[in-house]
This record gives structure tokens, sequence and C-alpha cells, in this order.
């Protein structure tokens, strides 16, 4: 169990010198990266830069090649991805991996398997029922009958069970209309209100760094930009690359 108490302002995550490969693929390397308490930050960079590799790596679904994962003070580097989850980070990955011939709420069950410790599974899925109304309507309803949208929100509140205190989401707009994307990104605002800290990647740039406090650009499994968002936003290598300036 986690005393997140002992982390004011500084660093809940920090990565040093991370690597991942793939046989020959050396898809992450040497990356640092730190995540204040109640920080979203946001990972950015193009198709195969290495972001999905970070994520999967951080939460043990990956292997570490190298490097070091400092959570809430604690070494986990070694973690196994259970262990990770009960320690409070929890990965919602991308394409969503929803059970799709499984109901909303035994999808949701399935995301407290493994918990953080804090209320009762019964307790966190009323939170999550009252949090998401559109999926308290589609309780009994197959996951795969969802839109994508409400799947996205499944896939998150289902991350969300475990009661996390940092929330690494991969890709949560993908392929979802942009009125969707509005109300996903409206979503992970409110969840960093209620003092979640989010790690995002995503495709969407422009919306990404609007809600950012802070992010890095990969390219080629390594940091090639790093700031605050304003200063991202701002940057000759964003604005050239990313928003069309
Ligand atoms: N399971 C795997 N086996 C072999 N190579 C992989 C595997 N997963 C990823 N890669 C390779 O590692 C590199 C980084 O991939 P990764 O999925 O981390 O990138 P990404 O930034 O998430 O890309 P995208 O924006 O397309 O999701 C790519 O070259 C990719 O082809
Ligand atoms: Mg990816």
């Amino acid at each position: 169990m986690i005393d997140s108490s002992k982390v004011k302002d500084g660093p809940l995550l920090l990565v040093k010198g991370l690597r991942v490969s793939y046989g020959p693929v050396e898809a992450v390397r040497n990356i640092d990266l730190q995540v204040n308490k109640g920080q979203i930050v946001t990972l950015l960079g193009a198709n195969g830069a290495g972001k999905s590799s970070t994520l999967n790596a951080l939460v043990g679904l990956a292997a570490k090649k190298g490097g070091t994962v400092t959570f809430n003070n604690q070494d986990i580097t070694a973690l196994s991805t259970e262990q990770i989850v009960r320690q409070g980070m929890t990965l919602t990955p991308e394409g969503r991996r929803i059970f799709p011939n499984l109901t909303v709420d035994e999808n949701l069950l399935l995301g407290g398997a493994m918990h953080a410790g804090r209320g009762s599974p019964a307790e966190v899925r009323a939170e999550m029922l009252e949090r998401f109304p559109i999926l308290k309507e589609r309780l009994h309803q197959k996951a795969g009958s969802l839109s994508g949208g409400e799947q996205q929100m499944l896939a998150i509140a289902r991350s969300l069970m475990s009661s996390p205190d940092l929330l690494l989401l991969d890709e949560p707009s993908l392929g979802l209309a942009p009125q969707i994307v509005d109300q996903i990104f409206e979503m992970i605002e409110r969840l960093r209100e209620q003092g979640l800290t989010i790690l995002l990647v995503e495709q969407n740039v422009s919306l990404s760094l609007e809600i950012a406090d802070a992010g890095y650009v990969l390219a080629n499994g390594a940091v090639v930009l790093s700031g605050t968002a304003a200063q991202l936003r701002h940057s000759d290598e964003i604005q050239g690359a990313y928003l069309g300036a």
C-alpha cells in the first residue's frame, strides 16, 4: 500500500535510462521521464517512436533492457505487472482491449481483480457507475456492442477499478469522432481534478498540450524535446511538425 502523503509536489514517477528491445529492434533507448503528482504529462511522437513500448515497460508488460523506475519513492523496476498495479500504477492500453463478449459489468469486475487497496471492489464499482453514467445504462450489455467512445470510457473505467494514483493512457482518442475526442479529453481533465496523475500518449498533439502540464517528444526511441506544455506549444519543432504552422 502506498502512503500518498509521502509525495507532495515531487516526482510520483521517475524513470531513468529506460531501454526496451524486441530482439534486434531497439524500441526505447535510454529514456528519462518525470511525472509529478497531480500532473498530466504527455508523451508525443510519430508512429513507431516507442511510446507504447515505454508505457508497457513501465507496467511490466514489456521487458526492460535497462534503466530504473521509481514510483512513489519506491524502486519498482523489477516488480511484476500485478505488483505494480497493487502499488497504484495502471495502464489503459492502446486499442482499449476490452472483452467484447463479456458484459460491461464483467469487464469492470475484471479491472478490479488487481487492486491498490483503497475501497472495496463494490465501492469502487459504484463510484465508476456514478462517474460514467453511460456505463450504468449499458451495464448488462455485451461490451462489444458499445460505440467506440463508450468502449474507451469502459477501458478507462476498468483501469480505474484498481484505484490507481497514476494512470497511463495509450492513445485514448484513437479512431474516435472529433466530438467524442473532446468528451474523452474533458473526462481526462476531470480525472486530474479528482486527484489522479496521468501519463498520456496521444497523436492529438494540439489537444494534449492544451490539457497537459508538461510533455516529452520521442523519436526513434529517444527523447528529442521536453518542457512545459506551454514551451512545447510554442516551440518551432512542435509548430512545424505537428501544429501546422
Ligand atoms: N512486439 C514487438 N515486436 C517487435 N517489434 C516491436 C514490437 N512492438 C513494437 N515494436 C517496434 O518497436 C518500435 C516502437 O513501437 P511502439 O509500438 O512502442 O511505438 P509507438 O510510438 O507506440 O507507435 P504508434 O504511434 O504507432 O502506436 C517500432 O519500431 C515497432 O515496430
Ligand atoms: Mg503505440
